[in-house]
């Protein structure tokens, strides 16, 4: 048998993404080996194919830190898990719970560390979650970034509570869930999207209020009107440098911002004095550690949330997945069908 990969090679960019082959590794006495089942992308995935990730992240590298697989084999110190066990291991491999460690961007998937886009992973014990039965594999795959990032914003600094108005930007990965994880804590969702197909499908999902900033660029007043002028409780800000500003116009004074993505730039000069007099929270996420993943899927089992899966390649096409990816193309989380189309198959 042996272990199959995309690897990015010789160098970044997706003209290097190649397949390699390599025996199945042999898991240490504390590891776990995973047969892959499916993995998924996120826009840092995007972000590492082009090298601009930082310097510690370098080619040759098995990109994409999301996915889902059955332990194949156990490490013989291994005694809390079984072989046949559906798990995803963890993004950060070390953040157990409680405060991150401090070397915590080492042990990345998908960057500083091979990642979830092959058959065959090694990882410790310690860093897998067994995963909700309700959910296909595709479905499972998504959750260790996107699901996360969007569990955590929801919990950090506190927890969101039933009631409270939650702004969240864009319709991508992160978005999606943490429109659904919102709607089962019993809040008000507003969300942002560019185009009225989108906004349809947001709002089919639930969402209260969606605007459209193709037609609406004003949407931080359009938000603040939509709640009495106060503006929201707290603010989902995955834009970036471009929205940031608007992001904090249309949270109320005293609210939280959640800062998490920057799809429009990483670098947003802020006006001090408007942020102040606000007397604004803002706290910053990072996916989120173990603990808390295992808190969400709790969550997900008992609301029966199922991540929105969009379009699904196979593991021959997995460059094709990237090019979706990156033209912005349908809604819902990509995935890479590792065993096929079994991938799809729902859960119990
Ligand atoms: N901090 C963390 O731990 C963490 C974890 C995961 C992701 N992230 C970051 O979060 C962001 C989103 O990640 P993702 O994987 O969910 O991305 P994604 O699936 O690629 O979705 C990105 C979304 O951003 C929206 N968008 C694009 N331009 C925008 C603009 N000018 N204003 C508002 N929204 C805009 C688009 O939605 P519409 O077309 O519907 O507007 C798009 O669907 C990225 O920056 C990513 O790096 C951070």
């Amino acid at each position: 048998m042996t272990k199959h990969s995309w690897s990015l090679t010789d160098g970044f960019g997706l003209d290097n993404l190649r397949r390699i082959e390599a025996p199945i590794p042999v898991p240490g006495p504390r590891d776990v080996l995973i047969e892959m089942r499916a993995a998924a992308l996120n826009y840092r995935d995007l972000v590492v194919i082009d090298g601009k990730h930082g310097r510690a992240v370098q080619p040759p590298l098995v990109p994409l830190s999301d996915g889902v697989g059955r332990i194949a084999k156990l490490g013989n110190e291994v005694s809390d898990l079984a072989e046949g066990d559906r798990v995803s291991p963890c993004f950060f491999l070390n953040w157990p719970g409680g405060a991150p460690p401090v070397d915590l961007v080492t042990r990345r998937l998908g960057g500083p560390l091979d990642g979830t886009l092959t058959t065959h992973l090694v990882v410790p014990a310690s860093a897998v979650v067994q995963v909700p039965a309700h959910l296909s594999d595709n479905e499972a795959a998504t959750l260790p970034c996107a699901g996360l990032t969007a569990w955590s914003a929801l919990q950090e600094p506190s927890p969101l509570r039933s009631g409270e108005t939650v702004l969240i930007l864009g319709s991508g990965g992160v978005a999606l869930m943490a429109l659904q994880l919102a709607k089962a804590a019993g809040a008000r969702v507003i969300m942002t999207t560019s185009s009225a197909d989108r906004a349809a499908r947001l709002q089919q999902m639930g969402a209260d209020m969606v605007i459209d900033r193709s037609v609406q660029p004003e949407w931080s007043r359009a938000a603040r009107k939509a709640t009495d002028g106060i503006g929201c409780d707290r603010v989902l800000e995955l834009g970036g440098a471009r929205t940031l500003n608007d992001s904090l116009k249309a949270t109320r004074p005293g609210g939280v911002v959640i800062l998490i993505g920057n799809v429009t730039g990483n670098e947003a000069p802020l006006f001090l004095p408007f942020v102040l007099s606000k007397r604004l929270t803002m706290q910053s996420v990072s996916v989120g550690s173990k603990q808390a993943f295992e808190s969400m899927n709790r969550a997900l089992a008992y609301h029966r949330i199922h991540p929105v899966v969009g379009q699904v390649f196979a593991f021959d096409d997995a460059p094709k997945a990237f090019r979706a990816l990156d033209r912005h193309e349908g809604f819902g989380n990509i995935c890479v069908a590792i065993t096929g189309p079994e991938a799809d198959k729902p859960g119990l």
